[in-house]
């Protein structure tokens, strides 16, 4: 299989996966400054699910027999002043993403490539779920005002969706963290 838009797509998406990891940590890392443990426990894991996602295109890449660069990441955002900005930046990430998948997608369906197409299903799936609970977090957050107590004692209480082991995702290269 020679070089086509959904492998070139899928690269720089690995590039994007990475860069949401390094978000997702900047922003535990703040929670974990402000004494928040719960949002900072909860980033830290959303970062490790990140890190996952870009592997499993990466053994996806390796399967197929095509090349599988593994790239540097963006610039990320780390100047925050409440917790409603982070959870906000990862929000409209999330979102960011839901659209590149959807792109990956339509590229895989427009150039006939069924096992890309296939591929990428697990990830739209996965997006709703993201955005779903990326922006559950943003609702709390207003509520609680400066009350940011409040959002910690929401999650303590509250399951908001964490997603956990799915046992149908892809396979990431050197396993799943
Ligand atoms: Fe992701
Ligand atoms: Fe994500």
């Amino acid at each position: 299989m020679t070089s086509t838009r959904f492998v070139d797509l899928l690269g720089q998406q690995i590039r994007n996966e990475f860069t949401a990891q390094q978000q997702y940590i900047a922003a535990a890392v703040w929670f974990d400054k402000q004494d928040l443990p719960r949002l900072a426990g909860r980033f830290y894991r959303q970062a490790v699910e990140e890190r996952n996602h870009a592997m499993m295109m990466v053994r996806y890449l390796l399967d197929r027999d095509l090349p599988a660069p593994i790239p540097g990441v963006d610039e990320v955002r780390q100047d925050f002043k409440t917790p409603l900005e982070p959870l906000g930046v990862a929000l409209a990430q999330e979102q960011a993403v839901t659209a590149q998948v959807e792109a990956l997608f339509k590229a895989a369906r427009d150039e006939h490539d069924m096992l890309g197409e296939q591929f990428m299903l697990w990830f739209l799936k996965e997006q709703v779920e993201e955005v779903a609970s990326a922006s559950t977090l943003v609702t709390i957050a207003e509520r609680a005002g400066d009350d940011w107590f409040r959002i910690e004692e929401h999650l303590a209480r509250e399951n908001v969706a964490d997603g956990g082991v799915d046992p149908s995702a892809p396979e990431a290269a050197g396993g799943t963290l």
